[in-house]
C-alpha cells in the first residue's frame, strides 16, 4: 500500500474508530499499528461509557456484544472518610452511564476491521512523518525490517501520549498543559462478584480506592498508591486488605476476594497538547490530552475527537470545503478543556494529597459537604459524569 486519502497512526480505540467512520462514509484509509493485536489488547484500561459513545458504536455496527454483555448503571456513590453521598445520575439528567471494558471496544472494533477488509496494517511502526504542511503528506513506517512510505491526503494522528504525530509539530507551534499527580492507581482484574451493583468512588484518610466492575461475576478495583510504589510489593492480600479497609466496613463486609488475573500501576496526569491540527495533521485521543482515570473520560475523549473529525473529513470529501477540518482542534479543545477540568476536579475532590495542609483539606470536606446538600452541585458533578453534549 504506497498511497491513500486518510493515514491513520495507531490502532487504539480512537485509530480503529475513525478507520470504521471512514470506510462508512466511503473514505479510503490506511491504519498503521507498531504492535500486534495481542498487545494492544492486552493493555487494561477504564470501563465506563457515556451515552454518546455507545450511540456511536451503535452507528457503526459495533455494538451487538455491548448490548449483550453491558452493564447500565443509574448512579453511583461516593465515599468520604466514611461519610456517603448516593449520586442519582439518570434521576439529575436523565441520562445513565454504561460499563463495559475499553478492551472489548478494542476488540468489537477489531473484529468489525477483520471481517469487512479494512487496511489495518500491525507491527507497522511509523518512524517519521513529512510534509503535514505541502499537499501530501509522507508517513514512512518500518514493518518486516523494511521502510515504507504511505502518501495520503491527511493524517490522523491516533497514535496515543507517547507516539510520534505530536511530535510532529514545530516546537514553536505546539503548546501543552500538564499536572503530574503526586500518586497512581494500583488496579487489579479478579473473577469475583463485584461488592456493589454501582461503583463506589471512596476518600479515605489513607488515599483513595473505586470499587468498580467489568461484569457481574468480574470486579475491577483500584487503590491510590505512592508514585514510587511497585507492583511487586502488593500482593493480592496486601491489596484486598487495604482496598477493604479504604471502602469502610459496611461494604467490606460484602467484598469478595481472589486471585488477581491482572495487576498494574497507572500514573496519573492531566496533559492537554493545542493546536490538535498542524497543516494536513490532525491529533485525536490520547495524542492530544490524558485525563486522570478517576472521570473515566479518556475513551469518550477520543471518541468524541473522532467522531468530530471523521465529520470533518466526509464533509471535505463531499462537498470539497474545509470549514469543518480549519475548526477541528477549536472545536474539539472547547470539549477537551471541559472534560480535563473536570477529571481535575474529581481527582482534587477524592484523593489525598501529600502536599495538602489543614486548609486544602478542610476544603476538600467542605466540597464534599457542599455535594451532599446541594441539588445543583450534584447537578454538575452528574452532567460531566455522563459527558457533556457533543456540540
Ligand atoms: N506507529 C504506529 N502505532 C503507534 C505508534 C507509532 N509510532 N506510536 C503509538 N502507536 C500505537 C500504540 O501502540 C497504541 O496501540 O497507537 C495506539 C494508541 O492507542 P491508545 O494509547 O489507546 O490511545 P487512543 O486510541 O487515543 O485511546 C485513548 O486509550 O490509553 C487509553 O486511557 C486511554 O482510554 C484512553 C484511550
Ligand atoms: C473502570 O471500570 O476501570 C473505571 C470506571 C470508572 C472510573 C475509572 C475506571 O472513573
Amino acid at each position: 500500500m504506497t498511497s491513500t486519502q486518510v493515514a491513520i497512526i495507531g490502532g487504539g480505540p480512537a485509530g480503529l474508530l475513525l478507520a470504521r467512520l471512514l470506510r462508512l462514509s466511503g473514505i479510503d484509509c490506511v491504519l498503521l499499528e507498531r504492535k500486534d493485536r495481542a498487545y494492544v489488547l492486552s493493555r487494561i484500561r477504564a470501563g465506563l461509557l457515556e451515552q454518546g459513545t455507545v450511540d456511536l458504536l451503535r452507528q457503526v455496527g459495533c455494538d451487538e456484544r455491548l448490548a449483550r454483555e453491558c452493564l447500565v448503571h443509574d448512579g453511583c456513590d461516593l465515599t468520604f472518610d466514611g461519610d456517603t453521598l448516593r449520586l442519582a445520575i439518570h434521576e439529575l439528567t436523565g441520562k445513565r452511564v454504561t460499563i463495559y471494558g475499553q478492551t472489548e471496544v478494542t476488540r468489537d472494533l477489531m473484529d468489525v476491521h477483520a471481517a469487512t477488509g479494512t487496511a489495518c496494517y500491525y507491527d507497522a511502526d511509523v518512524i517519521r512523518i513529512d510534509d503535514v504542511t505541502g499537499p501530501r503528506p509522507r508517513v514512512i513506517y518500518v514493518h518486516d525490517g523494511r521502510e515504507h512510505t504511505l502518501t495520503c491526503d491527511w493524517v490522523a494522528g491516533c497514535d496515543g501520549f507517547h507516539g510520534v504525530a505530536r511530535r510532529t509539530i514545530p516546537a514553536d507551534v505546539l503548546r501543552s498543559f500538564e499536572r503530574v499527580y503526586p500518586f497512581g492507581w494500583l488496579g487489579i482484574l479478579a473473577d469475583v462478584p463485584p461488592c456493589s451493583h454501582e461503583l463506589i468512588y471512596a476518600n479515605h484518610p489513607d488515599g483513595f480506592a473505586l470499587a468498580t466492575m467489568r461484569s457481574a461475576t468480574r470486579t475491577r478495583a483500584y487503590v491510590q498508591v505512592p508514585n514510587d510504589a511497585r507492583v511487586e510489593d502488593w500482593s493480592d492480600e496486601r491489596f484486598w486488605n487495604e482496598y477493604k479497609r479504604r471502602l469502610g466496613p459496611t461494604t467490606a463486609a460484602k467484598v469478595v476476594t481472589g486471585p488477581s488475573i491482572e495487576k498494574s500501576i497507572a500514573p496519573l496526569r492531566s496533559f492537554v497538547a493545542e493546536p490538535m491540527r498542524h497543516g494536513r495533521l490532525l491529533l485525536a485521543g490520547d495524542a492530544a490530552h490524558i485525563v486522570p482515570p478517576t472521570g473515566a473520560k479518556g475513551l469518550n475523549l477520543a471518541v468524541a475527537d473522532v467522531r468530530r473529525l471523521a465529520e470533518a473529513l466526509d464533509s471535505h470529501y463531499s462537498t470539497g470545503t474545509s470549514t469543518l477540518l480549519d475548526g477541528y482542534s477549536a472545536a474539539c479543545l472547547a470539549r477537551v478543556w471541559k472534560a480535563v477540568r473536570f477529571s481535575w476536579w474529581l481527582t482534587r475532590l477524592m484523593h489525598q494529597f501529600p502536599e495538602m495542609d489543614s486548609f486544602e483539606r478542610a476544603i476538600q470536606r467542605t466540597e464534599f459537604d457542599y455535594l451532599k446538600t446541594s441539588r445543583a452541585a450534584q447537578t454538575s458533578l452528574a452532567e460531566n459524569y455522563v459527558g457533556l453534549p457533543y456540540v
